[in-house]
């Protein structure tokens, strides 16, 4: 199989992390429940994976760095838990997720208005717009994502946590395409809040997410229960991380994050974005000799990730997709990729498109196949 939907769930994954899964399920019991030698060392484990996350990400208190089971749950425990009130205002991108839409639209039943912010050809979100949004009165929260999972384009966050702080109104950050792609210090920049997922970019497994809570915000748990701490109490501790951490935590799961977020550390982030972008770089230069294929998105590597989506004349997204997984035995995704909003601001909301993402584990022949396979169902397409 060659896979091409990095942008989904990174596979494979570092055989250090299949290995880190293996050692907690064998070594280690519940962290916090009970003095025994496997409660301890569950607890010394996940410990020391927040500190080796949070060190990574650029985060000093650690204990702000809460583990969820994925970005979608942070996303949900984040904008649920904020304190709203009827009129109060979010303002969004244009090329948001449904983890992002879907718990906004669920906020409107508490009179909260959503704002989507016109697309900006350049970085998404242009200054201008942001600027004149951001100055009316209502607006409680900004509520983004650092990069679109279906045109891979990046935001400038920097510039835009500095609007936001200038205009004194929090900022949430939808990490889920960035993480381990851009580097990124979250402490350097003016983030309230800050959302990720461990598959993706950090080759964690499926089962485990990120959320930042910033000291100066105040989240509600949306899911109480028990901690291990402060059980005399029916009400959630305030202590960060178990205020937003009740129940079992997915140790196995964990300590496979820690082990890519080491695996990115050992190489470098900055190299393995290099190999991911010089694939991009030959598909794109590629695609765009190809009069009846047609790119999504900036038609260069600037201000892109390595997530590519694209149309087909005379063939939709999925069957374009179905040929090249039953014939070609290569893996990518077609259609509207969770992300509605994306695609209605592209005019792709009928059929979606087709996205190829790439990895640090493909290679410049496994693009070089995917080509000669676009070239071969290009031609069944237009007969
Ligand atoms: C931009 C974006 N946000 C959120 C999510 C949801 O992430 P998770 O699968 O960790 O819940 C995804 C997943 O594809 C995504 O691309």
């Amino acid at each position: 199989m060659r896979y091409f939907d990095n942008a989904s769930t990174t596979y494979p994954k570092p055989e250090e992390v299949y290995r880190a899964q293996d050692v907690f399920l064998r070594s280690a019991a519940n962290p916090g429940r009970g003095a025994h030698q496997f409660a301890l060392n569950a607890a010394r484990q996940i410990f020391d994976s927040r500190l080796a996350v949070s060190e990574f990400l650029g985060i000093r208190d650690a204990c702000r760095l809460v583990f969820t089971g994925g970005c979608t749950q942070s996303l949900n425990m984040a904008l649920k838990g904020l304190s709203w009130q009827p009129g109060d205002v979010v303002l969004t991108s244009a090329l948001e997720h449904n983890a992002m839409m879907r718990p906004l639209e669920q906020l409107k039943k508490q009179g909260v208005g959503i704002v989507q912010l016109p697309y900006a050809k350049s970085n998404v979100i242009g200054a201008d717009d942001l600027r004149s949004a951001l100055s009316q009165k209502k607006i409680r929260l900004c509520a983004v994502s650092a990069a679109s999972n279906v045109t891979g384009e990046t935001v400038n966050l920097a510039d835009v946590a500095q609007l936001c702080a200038q205009y004194k109104v929090p900022l949430l950050v939808d990490a889920a395409q960035s993480v381990g792609v851009i580097e990124q210090n979250i402490d350097d920049l003016e983030i309230s809040i800050w959302c990720a997922s461990g598959h993706k970019g950090l080759m964690g497994p499926p089962g485990v997410g990120l959320l930042y809570v910033k000291s100066s915000v105040e989240i509600e748990p949306l899911i109480a229960g028990g901690t291990g701490s402060q059980s005399e109490n029916f009400a959630m501790p305030s202590d960060y991380p178990d205020h937003l951490e009740a129940g079992t935590l997915p140790g196995p799961a964990i300590l496979g994050l820690a082990a890519g977020v080491r695996f990115l550390a050992d190489n470098g982030i900055a190299k393995i974005a290099e190999h991911e972008m010089m694939l991009a770089a030959q598909f794109l230069d590629w695609a765009q000799t190809q009069p009846h294929i047609h790119i999504y998105g900036p038609k260069t590597i600037a201000g892109r990730l390595a997530v590519v989506s694209f149309s087909m004349d005379g063939m939709t997204p999925d069957k374009v997709a179905d040929i090249l997984d039953s014939r070609y035995s290569i893996a990518v995704r077609p259609g509207l990729h969770c992300a509605a909003a994306a695609h209605r601001t592209l005019g792709t909301i009928d059929a979606g498109l087709v996205r190829a993402s790439f990895g640090w584990f493909n290679t410049v022949s496994d693009v070089e196949y995917f080509c000669q396979a676009l070239s071969e169902i290009a031609i069944l397409a237009t007969r």
